[in-house]
């Protein structure tokens, strides 16, 4: 069952990731931000998941997701409460998750299925503006931010492309079942949650009970931030923790070094714990598909707009956001059709 669940969500993220792929085709050479296309390929992916719908750029529903995710860069919290209204609860049409908890919701109304964590129209509104704003902000910004790396680091792209093209050839394009012979394009998907780390503070939460932390005495009722940021560019640790530099997460071999290895035990960009992302086996497959593509169809280069790579510049909130840039793009494989 697990098994078709995943296989569904990687040809969804193949789909609308092939549309990206001749979207940004249809930009070749000329300098463009390619903001907008990628927030609208990750949020589809999201909305197709979650109601079994896609939306068009110049659609209502975009413009509100576009303005929740504005507004999550200060706050998520005052963000939901504003788009709330504007969402209409039904199940037409749909087969997504929203549907089965919308049926969960109304089954418990007349009384037909069992209510010990009873759902109320708020809590429904509540997850799907949640999902959508975790699940799409959070990959969107990190590729945004990728875009902009790799146009300024052409050694790392050319190695993206040799991989790529060596494992996957030019006959067809990359699935997830690639993943585990691509090690190069796996670590600089981690080295980019590293750098990135666009959840930086993760989320807040609280102490229950008085605990410590590295013989730190906190009390009850605190509530606490986890700075992933620190963690992932101390300096004593990584030495030079503002390079792009996906060789820290490869052995001497080229494979990528195991969950033990202690350069993996410091990346922590989901979080940890109970409460450790949801999306994050989603976010990993979505990112991989992503870089693996790019490398395979394109070569990035900066645009008239130029801004810095470096995270350091991204201006923060709830998630950092990278600062606006243009890239010009170079079809490869042109007779690679991403259909
Ligand atoms: C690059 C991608 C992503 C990053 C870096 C990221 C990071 C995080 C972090 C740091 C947390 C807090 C964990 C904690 O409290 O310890 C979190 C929570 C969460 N994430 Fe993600 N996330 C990403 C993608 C996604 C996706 C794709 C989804 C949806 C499918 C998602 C849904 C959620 C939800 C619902 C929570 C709250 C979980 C809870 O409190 O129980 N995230 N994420």
């Amino acid at each position: 069952m697990f098994d078709t669940g995943l296989k569904r969500i990687e040809e969804l993220n193949m789909k609308v990731i092939r549309e990206l792929a001749n979207e940004f085709r249809s930009h070749e050479s000329e300098s463009f931000n390619p903001r907008e296309t990628i927030y609208n390929t990750i949020m589809n992916i999201m909305t197709m998941l979650l109601i079994n719908k896609k939306f068009q750029k110049t659609d209502k529903e975009f413009k509100l997701f576009t303005e929740i995710e504005r507004l999550s860069i200060s706050s998520i919290s005052s963000s939901g409460k504003g788009i709330m209204k504007d969402i209409r609860l039904d199940d037409k049409g749909s087969n997504g998750l929203m549907h089965a908890l919308f049926c969960l919701y109304q089954n418990q109304q007349e009384g037909k299925s069992p209510d010990t964590f009873p759902l109320e129209e708020v809590n429904l509104k509540t997850a799907f503006v949640d999902m959508i704003v975790a699940g799409t902000t959070t990959t969107s910004n990190s590729f945004y931010g990728f875009l902009n790396i790799i146009s300024q680091h052409h050694d790392i792209q050319e190695k993206l492309q040799e991989e790529v093209d060596r494992v996957v050839g030019t006959d067809r394009m990359v699935s997830l079942t690639d993943r585990s012979t691509m090690p190069y394009t796996q670590a600089t998907v981690l080295e980019l949650l590293r750098l990135t780390s666009v959840v930086s503070m993760s989320v807040p939460h609280a102490t229950m009970e008085t605990t410590s932390v590295s013989g730190i005495p906190i009390p009850a009722g605190v509530q606490m931030l986890p700075n992933l940021w620190a963690m992932h560019h101390e300096e004593d640790f990584w030495g030079d923790p503002h390079a792009f530099r996906p060789e820290r997460f490869l052995d001497e071999a080229g494979d990528v070094v195991s969950a033990s290895h202690e350069n993996r035990k410091h990346l922590m960009p989901f979080g940890a714990g109970t409460r450790v992302c949801v999306g994050e086996i989603l976010a990993i497959g979505r990112l991989f598909l992503l870089l693996a593509m790019m490398a395979q169809l394109f070569v990035v280069e900066q645009g008239d707009v130029k801004s810095s790579w470096d995270p350091r510049s991204y201006q923060s909130g709830i998630v950092l956001y990278p600062l606006d840039y243009e890239i010009r793009l170079r079809n490869r494989n042109e007779h690679l059709h991403a259909k």
